[in-house]
């Protein structure tokens, strides 16, 4: 059998007014991302690589946002917002080129996840017409209630629209559900807005489906995957229940969270098995970290590859382009930016390295600094391997300084340094005998 052809039509065309934001809720990032494109990810991991995206304004903006996803993405402008049914149709034109199924989705419930919206392309599969996404809420207040008997789903009772036996209900509707292409859009024509809101109901099909013999279903999923987000307190719970989830997936894959409620992952983190993470562990976009390394607590790491069994931190920063070959230790209070350290090599205290390439088993000594701007541009500084920078160096670049090399502790470097040297670059020191006695007694006169 070939594969139904699927649409998923996506509704943002809310006005985003709770959010007090300058731009479209679609567009406020959870987990580092904006919400739509989560709404993406789990839409292609449904099977589904076509969507028609409903919105209200920015529609430029979240365009541009949903380009590099794997779904290709039409944008719709519903322009008076008259309720679900009228959104969906926003997208006619594209709903008429005909598909086996439509997917209707919301653009600011980003925690959906691909097997969920699979399972209600499947109900279509065994024979529903418009199969339903439901959840039992803890508190349904606001919510379309299902009613269900017998297991099958009669109607959707919209809360203004219920009686408060009907209210009393709490399995619930998600909003999000899937629709029998062939009857999706006579089905959506029908619906008026003689109701309490005088809007356009989606909801209103499930009644109009069964009038005409058409079955409709029910598929069950977690509250907290349908959380939807109105203003900004639900934003954060919405990134909390990203983070639950993430945190649950990684502990499972083997990777050890020490206090796993501190510590902030990206939707690009990637953490392999035995790995250890300390408390109070932040990571930006594009960090990846191999087996057997340690993050220490308070560290944050952004664009960096941390390889196996390094040691990062306690308070350590990993800024972008941040390279840690095997072994290698960042320890308290370094910052790397655009750096290779090299296998074995240790940065252990209070240093800065940026734009700079270190080779293997060399000691970068406490409070060494890269000058690695000059105000203009970013310079390049290169050590060897087997190197020795002594504490508080200077090294100012561009800057080479070869394998094997000794730096004087204190030293300002501002010229090359063949390979086993020893560099000084600082005053020699004098000692004058008794003399701390004399100036004391100056300083009394
Ligand atoms: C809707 C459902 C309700 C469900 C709830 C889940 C209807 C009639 N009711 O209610 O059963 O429990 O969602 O959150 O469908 N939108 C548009 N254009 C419009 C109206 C809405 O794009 O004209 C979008 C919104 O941006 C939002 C989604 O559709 O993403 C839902 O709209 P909302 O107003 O939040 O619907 P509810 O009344 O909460
Ligand atoms: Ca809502």
């Amino acid at each position: 059998m070939r594969n139904p052809s699927c649409l998923a039509i996506i509704l943002a065309a809310g006005d985003s007014t709770r959010m007090k934001s300058r731009r479209s809720k679609v567009l406020h990032p959870v987990a580092g991302r904006p919400m739509i494109v989560h709404v993406l990810e789990a839409i292609s991991e449904a099977g589904v690589s076509e969507a028609a995206l409903v919105v209200g304004r920015d529609a430029d903006a979240i365009g541009a946002a949903t380009a590099g996803t794997n779904v290709q993405v039409e944008t719709f402008l519903q322009s008076e917002r008259l309720g679900t049914a009228h959104a969906v149709l926003a997208a006619r034109t594209a709903l008429e080129r005909g598909y086996d199924e439509i997917l209707v989705t919301y653009g600011d419930v980003p925690l959906i996840t691909g097997a969920t919206l699979r399972a209600a392309r499947t109900a279509l599969a065994d024979g529903s017409g418009v199969a339903v996404i439901g959840f039992e809420a803890a508190n349904p207040t606001g919510y379309g209630r299902l009613m269900v008997k017998d297991g099958e789903l009669l109607a959707i009772r919209e809360e203004k629209d219920a009686t408060d036996e009907e209210r009393r209900i709490r399995r619930c509707n998600s909003g999000i559900m899937a629709i029998s292409g062939r009857h999706a859009i006579e089905l959506i024509a029908q619906v008026n807005n003689d109701n309490a809101k005088g809007e356009y109901y989606l909801t209103d099909i499930v009644e109009i489906a069964r009038a005409r013999g058409i079955a409709t279903s029910v598929v069950d999923a977690d509250e907290n995957e349908l959380a939807g987000c109105n203003n900004r307190q639900d934003l954060a719970a919405v990134e909390r229940f990203w983070q639950e989830r993430r945190r649950r997936e990684l502990m499972l894959s083997g990777v050890s969270l020490i206090a796993p409620e501190t510590v902030f992952l990206c939707h690009d983190t990637v953490i392999e098995p035995d790995v250890t993470v300390e408390p109070n562990v932040v990571f930006g976009p594009g960090v990846r970290v191999e087996t057997g390394a340690v993050i220490g607590a308070f560290s944050h790491l952004e664009g960096a590859h941390v390889s196996a069994d390094a040691h990062v931190g306690p308070y350590a920063r990993l800024r972008p382009g941040s390279r840690l070959a095997r072994d290698s230790k960042v320890g308290n209070f370094c910052e790397i930016k655009n750096a290779t350290i090299g296998e074995g090599t240790k940065v252990n205290h209070l240093s800065y390295i940026g734009d700079a390439q270190i080779g293997s088993g060399t000691n970068i000594g406490a409070g060494t600094i890269t000058c690695n701007y000059d105000g203009m541009n970013k310079n390049l500084t290169t050590i060897g391997s087997r190197a020795f920078i002594g504490s508080n160096a200077s090294l100012v670049a561009p800057l080479n300084i070869g394998d094997g090399v000794i730096v004087a502790a204190g030293s300002t470097i501002t010229a090359d340094v063949p390979s086993n040297a020893l560099a000084f670059g600082r005053a020699r020191q004098e000692t004058k005998p008794e003399r701390a006695n004399t100036v004391r007694k100056t300083s009394r006169a």
